[in-house]
């Protein structure tokens, strides 16, 4: 069984190579596809009792019994200050588990497969305590060492820090001192920080600086789930294992891109959380710049996590210092209607300030200053309660010249487009002109359509899976390495500057069920530019 630590962090690859090198032609060691079993571990939840651990952690853990990738000598420890049975926690999540299981979190399965659910209660516990407290860190070493004799999960721990990011170093402090993070005899100790990963870049610097001071980067695995969806890991697959694509990726051919990350939700029941936050910081510096990063990065030498990692970080270092008064703008949405349904102004949230300038959107226009991108603007936007649920990073080629068509009854060139649907409507479209049916020379824009389902057949997931996974065989590829994290934070500063320190007298500025602010369209109309519509973007 595969229990090595190592210094460095490693990747799918390397752990797979490991893994084969160890006599794992012995296919019990092996997932039905291919992929190495998760070695014996126990993964320890703090925020046992919360959202997040309902909705997506373990559900996750379902989807990977499903996909038969948890040894049997897997245990889940669930941690929190309620005061509950291990009975109870059970029955908690076992109310609600169908309800979140589907895919993405959206759907909700017709029927459990009560086999598996069982499998994984079966190996759940739950130890009751207070993150501030030594003792519960006292008790839940007991309680290790006694399920590391019982249930032989080897010493090996996954932490996974479920709870408010005010708890964080709390809770690696309170791991640290009481020495459960302490890898000794080829025993690995790994803690999964959820976001948010600081508030600006002094606080994710402190952060770091004070949870390095208790585990070794190869121990943390900072979560961004965005990197846990299929099609965001395939922009590497699409960019790296295709000729056709790479010899286009860059200023001689792109004349710009847009990313987008639309949603028709509000804050819903977070407004608390939400007006500290706000879309800025819940969205760009993590989620939206792995979509950026991965779009832009220099091809790494590797999937090695390291290779990968340091070329995510070299193109979001390369991001321009930006002038927020020009180049971003803020937006908050006012009462609408968003899919048919009336809904209320962010002002009137529950927990939400009547007079809130939190921004609910966020658009910006970006420069990446290295050789392959200079020139061409990058523009991001972000928003709740927008008219339709799109993620997907827009390629707008450069128009071909009009000259040939002068004298045809052709007006104006149509653009060419390449867009990775990230979600919904998984896939990849290319939108180009072709010759109308016809004697004259007229053209209509069409498109190229690669859907996802028609080729893959996917199993359920939450996105948490594969990173839940990753972690538990050392693979550190899809995470977030400390400096990945503080130029995020390095490159939206300024923005974060100016907002704090000006109060917007616009706010709201879009309707709810829009398509955002005007101010938004004016960003890109400055230079002859539009956003694709919101509702153009899915073909399915
Ligand atoms: C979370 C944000 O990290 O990502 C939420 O806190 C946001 O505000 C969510 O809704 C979006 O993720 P997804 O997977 O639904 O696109």
């Amino acid at each position: 069984m595969n229990t090595t630590s190592s210094n460095v962090s490693t990747s799918r690859s390397d752990v797979d190579r490991r893994t084969k090198q160890k006599g794992a032609e012995d296919p019990s060691l092996r997932t039905p596809d291919g992929a190495p079993l998760a070695p014996p571990c126990a993964m320890i939840i703090f925020g046992a009792a919360g959202d997040l651990t309902k909705r997506l952690v373990v559900p996750a853990l379902y989807n990977l019994v499903g996909t038969q990738r948890l040894p049997n000598e897997f245990r889940i420890v669930g941690v929190d200050l309620a005061s509950k049975t291990t009975e109870e926690w059970r029955t908690g999540l076992t109310n609600t588990i169908q309800s979140f299981v589907g895919s993405d979190g959206e759907s909700a399965l017709d029927q459990l497969d009560n086999k598996a659910w069982q499998w994984l209660t079966d190996r759940m516990s739950y130890v009751q305590g207070d993150l501030n407290n030594a003792q519960t860190y006292k008790r839940l070493d007991d309680h290790l060492s006694e399920l590391d004799k019982t249930a032989g999960t080897s010493g090996n721990r996954l932490f996974y820090l479920a709870i408010a990011d005010r708890f964080f170093q709390v809770a690696v402090e309170g791991l640290g001192t009481a020495g459960l993070l302490a890898e000794k005899e080829g025993q690995w100790r790994r803690v999964i920080i959820e976001k948010p990963f600081g508030h600006d870049l002094a606080s994710a610097k402190a952060l770091n600086a004070a949870i390095l001071k208790q585990l070794q980067e190869h121990q943390i695995y900072r979560i961004d789930h965005f990197l846990g969806k299929e099609t965001v890991q395939n922009i590497m697959a699409l960019r790296f294992a295709n000729g056709l694509f790479e010899p286009m990726w860059n200023r001689e051919h792109i004349d710009h891109v847009q990313i987008t990350a639309a949603e028709t939700v509000g804050v819903e029941q977070r407004g608390k959380f939400y007006e500290k936050t706000g879309a800025l910081r819940d969205m760009v510096p993590n989620h939206v710049f792995q979509l950026l990063a991965l779009t832009a990065m220099e091809p790494p030498i590797s999937f090695e996590a390291d290779a990968v990692r340091a070329k995510k970080a070299e193109v979001i270092q390369a991001i321009r210092p930006l002038d927020p008064a020009r180049d971003a703008v803020r937006g908050q949405y006012d009462a609408g209607n968003v899919l048919g349904k009336a809904v209320r102004a962010y002002r009137q949230e529950p927990d939400v300030a009547p007079d809130s300038n939190t921004e609910t959107y966020i658009a910006c226009k970006l420069q990446i200053d290295n050789w392959r991108w200079a020139g061409v603007p990058f523009y991001l936007r972000t928003g709740k309660y927008l008219k339709r649920r799109v993620t997907e990073i827009a390629i707008r080629v450069h128009q071909a010249p009009f000259t040939l068509f002068r004298d045809t009854d052709v007006e104006r060139m149509h653009p060419n487009w390449m867009i990775l649907r990230i979600q919904p409507g998984e896939g990849i479209g290319l939108e180009f002109a072709a010759k109308r049916p016809g004697p004259t020379m007229k053209l209509s824009n069409v498109a190229l359509d690669f859907a996802y389902e028609d080729y893959f057949k996917t199993a359920p997931n939450t996105g948490y899976e594969t990173l839940i996974y990753d972690c538990m065989i050392g693979d550190a590829t899809l995470f977030q390495r400390a400096d990945n994290i503080e130029a995020g934070w390095a490159a939206v500063q300024p923005i974060l500057d100016l907002w704090g320190n000006n109060l917007p007298s616009s706010l709201p500025n879009y309707t709810a069920g829009s398509d955002g602010p005007a101010a938004a369209d004016e960003l890109l109309a400055r230079n002859g530019r539009a956003w694709r519509p919101l509702d153009l973007t899915n073909h399915r």
